[in-house]
C-alpha cells in the first residue's frame, strides 16, 4: 500500500488497520511510523487478536495495540488517525453495516488523513444467486461492493458500495480528494486451486459471529465452506465478476464534519 505510507515523513503517525487479523499489515505499519507512532489493529475476532498479540509478543514491536471491535463502531476518538488501512475485510461486512464503516473511517481520520483499502470489488452485477451463496461469501467474493463503470477516468468520483436496488452507493466522494482506484488485475481464480481452498477451509471457522465455531478463521460471518462448495465454486470464473482493487483517498483539509455520498 504505497500511498498509505506516502512520500512525507510518517514518523510518529497513528495508523489503524481495520480487520487486522493476525496483524501482518499493522506490524509493517508499526515499523514505518517508528517508536513515536501508534499502530492500532481492530478486529472483531478475539481468536485473531490472540494470534496478533502473540505475534506482537514474539516481535520487537512496542508501538502496537489491538482492540476487539466491529469496524463500523470504532473505539477511537474523532480526528485521531493519520492513516486507515484495511485488506480484504470490507467485503465481509454485512451490507447494512457498510455505510457506517465508511462514516467511521471519515470520523476518526484527521483532516489530511489517508485511506488505503485493498479489497475485492464487483465489476459485473452478480445477481441474487451468487450474492446469497455462502461459499462465495466466506470466500470473499459475494460480499464485494460494486465499482461503477468508468472508475479509471481521472475525474470520476469513486463510489465504493452496494449498487443494488434501493441502496445508494456509499462514499469516498464528498470530503475526500485525490481518490485513486486501481484494479490490480490479479487472477482471483487462484483461490479455487484446491490447496488454497483446503487452506481456507482450515481458516474458515474463526472470524465469525458464531459462538459455536472454534478455530482460526480469517474470513466469513459464521459459515464454513464445505467440500461441496469447492466443486460448485470451481465452475465460476471469479475474474468475470470481481477484481482485487486498491483504493486510496485523502480526507480533504476543509472536509465537512460528516461524510456525504
Ligand atoms: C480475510 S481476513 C484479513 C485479515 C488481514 N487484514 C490480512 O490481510 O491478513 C478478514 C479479517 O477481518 C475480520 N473481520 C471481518 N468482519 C469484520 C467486522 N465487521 N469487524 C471487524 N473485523 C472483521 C475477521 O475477523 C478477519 O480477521
Amino acid at each position: 500500500m504505497p500511498c498509505a505510507y506516502g512520500l512525507h515523513d510518517i514518523q510518529g503517525e497513528t495508523v489503524v488497520d481495520l480487520g487486522c487479523g493476525a496483524g501482518f499489515d499493522i506490524f509493517q505499519a508499526a515499523n514505518k511510523i517508528g517508536k513515536t507512532g501508534k499502530a492500532i489493529g481492530i478486529d472483531m475476532s478475539e481468536e485473531m487478536l490472540a494470534r496478533a498479540r502473540l505475534n506482537a509478543a514474539k516481535s520487537s514491536v512496542t508501538n502496537v495495540e489491538f482492540h476487539q471491535s466491529r469496524i463500523n463502531t470504532l473505539p477511537l476518538p474523532a480526528e485521531s488517525v493519520d492513516c486507515v488501512i484495511s485488506n480484504c475485510v470490507i467485503n465481509l461486512v454485512p451490507e447494512s453495516d457498510k455505510p457506517t464503516v465508511f462514516s467511521e473511517i471519515f470520523r476518526v481520520l484527521k483532516a489530511g488523513g489517508r485511506v488505503a483499502i485493498s479489497d475485492i470489488l464487483e465489476k459485473k452485477p452478480m445477481g441474487d444467486a451468487m450474492r446469497q451463496d455462502m461459499g462465495l461469501l466466506v470466500g470473499c467474493i459475494s460480499g464485494a461492493s460494486a465499482v461503477e463503470d468508468g472508475y479509471e477516468k481521472p475525474a470520476f468520483k469513486v463510489r465504493f458500495g452496494p449498487l443494488k436496488d434501493g441502496h445508494e452507493p456509499i462514499l469516498l466522494t464528498a470530503g475526500y480528494q485525490d481518490i485513486v482506484i486501481i484494479d490490480k488485475k490479479h487472477d482471483l481464480n487462484i483461490y479455487k486451486i484446491s490447496e488454497v481452498f483446503d487452506i481456507r477451509d482450515k481458516q474458515i471457522a474463526s472470524s465469525t459471529d458464531s459462538a459455536t465455531t472454534s478455530s482460526g478463521c480469517c474470513c466469513g460471518n459464521g459459515t464454513s465452506l464445505k467440500k461441496g462448495d469447492a466443486s460448485r465454486i470451481a465452475e465460476i470464473d471469479f475474474n468475470e465478476w470481481v477484481g482485487s482493487f486498491d483504493i486510496y483517498a485523502l480526507k480533504a483539509d476543509n472536509a465537512p464534519k460528516e461524510a456525504t455520498s
